[in-house]
């Protein structure tokens, strides 16, 4: 979940167009979710490093905000895929980067995803691949990451615990992520109630 996304653009300040019009139709479409501006700069910085071509992947676009942010800071030649289950949220951001070449929105499960993998940059913010809720299993990103690729899970409740733990459990779906042996990872905390998993993938030769 995304701890009040749509609502704290109200005091976010200046944002990029394509996320203020993004935001926009989240309020129209009453979809609360929308990535906070907090981690919204986050991954504009991650994507503003990328190198000519690269490709990122996104799980769970929403309205398509993060993907704003990325768009907006990225060169026009990253290559950008992202997937949205629901049909409205899909095609709010199908009309707002249809003038983007560089970008597909895909209406659809991010198990589709794996047909454009490598990515270089890969933005968990979906579906069950971060593993967050009951029952949901962690992926292993490996087979999704290029060797020195950035990996981002978001909407963590921070904690200074290890192991940490959330509602009073030891937090697996976290303990995977920072721990995995082929990604060197930390969280990092971008506001008091809010964190991000950022990984960066070596996978192991053995
Ligand atoms: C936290 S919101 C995403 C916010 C968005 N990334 C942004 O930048 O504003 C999570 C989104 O994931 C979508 N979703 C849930 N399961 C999915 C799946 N299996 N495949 C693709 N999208 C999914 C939901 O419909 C929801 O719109």
């Amino acid at each position: 979940m995304s701890f009040r996304g749509t609502a704290s653009y109200a005091t976010a300040g200046a944002v990029p167009p394509l996320v203020a019009s993004a935001v926009s139709d989240a309020v129209e479409l009453g979809f609360d979710l929308c990535v906070r501006p907090e981690i919204g700069r986050l991954l504009a910085v991650l994507a503003g490093g990328l190198g000519p071509d690269a490709i990122v992947g996104e799980a769970g676009t929403g309205t398509g905000a993060g993907l704003g942010w990325m768009v907006s800071a990225a060169r026009p030649d990253v290559q950008f895929v992202t997937y949205e289950l629901d049909a409205d949220r899909a095609a709010s951001a199908q009309r707002r980067f249809a003038d983007y070449p560089n970008v597909t929105v895909v209406a659809g499960d991010a198990a589709g995803l794996f047909d454009h993998a490598p990515f270089d940059l890969l933005v968990l913010d979906g579906g069950p691949f971060g593993g967050k809720k009951p029952g949901e299993q962690p992926i292993d990103p490996v087979p999704l990451l290029k060797a020195g690729a950035t990996i981002t899970i978001d909407d963590m409740t921070p904690t200074k615990q290890w192991p940490p733990h959330f509602e009073g459990q030891v937090d697996e779906p976290r303990v995977h992520w920072v721990e995995h042996s082929s990604l060197v990872a930390t969280e990092v905390d971008v506001a008091p109630d809010l964190s991000v998993i950022v990984g960066r993938c070596w996978p192991s030769s053995d």
